[in-house]
């Protein structure tokens, strides 16, 4: 990434602490940081660190009579290339969503025509908040912002969902991302979750897949500049800003919309989602009763999504994934070479924490000539890398 301007805002939040290791980050790979902090930020951490960081003055007020003297809040608006405000609160997304300019920070954000990246922190309860929703909402709708995050996980207030700030060093990869862009252009598809393959009305079988790897990745490439189009199976996940959805059930709605969504143009087809090989072969249309001991129930093969899309002859460049518990490389291998993949990605599933349903996991890449251990990790800093590795084997 050629050295740029950021200006770094800092709001009020726990994660403030956080963004002295970005500030150091940003400065080692030779970028200019100018930092702009809050009130509320000055309560968590202090304006000397990010001086002693940036190798700039810190400026907090917008009536600073010496810096206004040059117009200063016009001049920092014009300087920066990007402005990253990490971390975003509940309250500095509320202003910037209602155009306010009641302080330096939201003022510059006010009069720069830089893209603003906002890395929102917050308690769970605040960022699912209905007013919160509405103001993110509204900046999803601004071509000028990039939201990056929050992640999933425990929180300082002994919380545990959204709301977490992302990692600086995941920040300091968006950014790299944001400026050059590697997905711009590139319509990525992806598969997520679990796929429900109903027994009777009442009943299914199904797995432990949460759609978290599969929804980070579709963030992940969304901020890479992508278009995304996400099938997922059933999850309690939000669909992630920018990204176009499409629900599905069972296996075979799967690849009808996969298929579909291949058909409008694909670049990048990426399958986290844990299918059902089997389903029942035939759903009965009355709950099943209770007449016997024991029950026998006859399953038939799913249709593979994955090995259907990389079986066209417009294949797009495809990912998989293998979640395996033992001999994990060898059937990695074995799923790239059968399935015809460019890539795939697998997972040790027998660790515990990682994989199913957990917010970290550890993979390890395989591609013809290479492979790439990322992790462990959250699923947000593993989907960065290997968005930005898919990107690098694609060129
Ligand atoms: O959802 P999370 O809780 O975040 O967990 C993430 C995960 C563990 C589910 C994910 O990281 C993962 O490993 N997904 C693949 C799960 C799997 O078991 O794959 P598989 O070995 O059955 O299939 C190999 C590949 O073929 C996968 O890319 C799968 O999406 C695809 N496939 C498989 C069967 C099928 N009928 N259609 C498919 O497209």
């Amino acid at each position: 990434m050629a050295p740029q301007r950021i200006l770094l805002g800092i709001t009020g939040g726990i994660a403030a602490y956080k963004s002295a290791e970005l500030v150091r980050l940003l400065k080692k790979a030779g970028h200019e940081v100018r930092v702009v902090m809050t009130r509320g930020a000055e309560a968590f951490v202090t304006p000397l660190t990010f001086q002693a960081l940036s190798g700039e003055a810190v400026r907090t007020s917008l009536l600073d009579p010496e810096a206004e003297l040059g117009m200063g809040h016009i001049e920092l608006a014009k300087w920066a290339d990007l402005i990253v405000v990490a971390p975003a609160s509940a309250d500095f997304i509320a202003r910037l969503a209602n155009g306010m300019a009641d302080d330096l920070l939201t003022t510059v954000c006010c009069a720069t025509e830089s893209p603003i990246a906002l890395a929102p922190a917050m308690n769970q309860a605040m960022w699912n908040n209905h007013r919160t929703r509405r103001n993110i909402g509204l900046l999803a709708e601004d071509p000028q912002i990039r939201l990056w995050g929050p992640d999933q996980g425990a929180q300082a207030c002994g919380d545990t969902g959204p709301g977490r700030m992302l990692e600086p060093q995941v920040l300091f990869e968006r950014i790299a991302g944001d400026r050059a862009g590697p997905l711009s252009g590139k319509r990525v598809v992806i598969t997520a979750g679990p796929t429900r393959e109903p027994i009777d009305p009442v009943r299914y079988i199904s797995n432990h897949s949460s759609g978290k790897m599969g929804y980070a990745l579709a963030a992940a490439a969304r901020s890479a500049g992508a278009e995304v189009v996400l099938v997922s199976g059933p999850v309690a996940l939000a669909a992630p800003i920018g990204v176009s959805v499409r629900p599905v059930v069972t296996a075979e709605d799967m690849l009808t919309e996969a298929s579909r969504a291949v058909d409008s143009g694909c670049d990048i087809f990426i399958a986290t989602a844990a299918v059902a090989d089997y389903r029942p072969q035939a759903c009965a249309d009355d709950k099943i009763k209770k007449t016997s001991e024991d029950m026998t129930l006859a399953l038939v093969r799913n249709p593979d999504t994955l090995a259907t899309i990389a079986a066209r002859t417009d294949a797009p460049f495809t990912v998989g994934f293998a979640a395996e518990t033992a001999d994990v490389e060898r059937y990695a291998r074995d799923k790239m070479q059968r399935k015809r993949l460019n890539m795939i990605v697998a997972n040790d599933v027998s660790v515990p924490g990682l994989g199913f349903n957990s917010d970290c996991n550890a993979v390890t890449v395989f591609w013809r000539d290479g492979e790439q251990s990322i992790g462990p990790e959250s699923k947000t800093g593993i989907a960065s890398r290997l968005v930005a590795l898919i990107a690098e084997q694609l060129s």
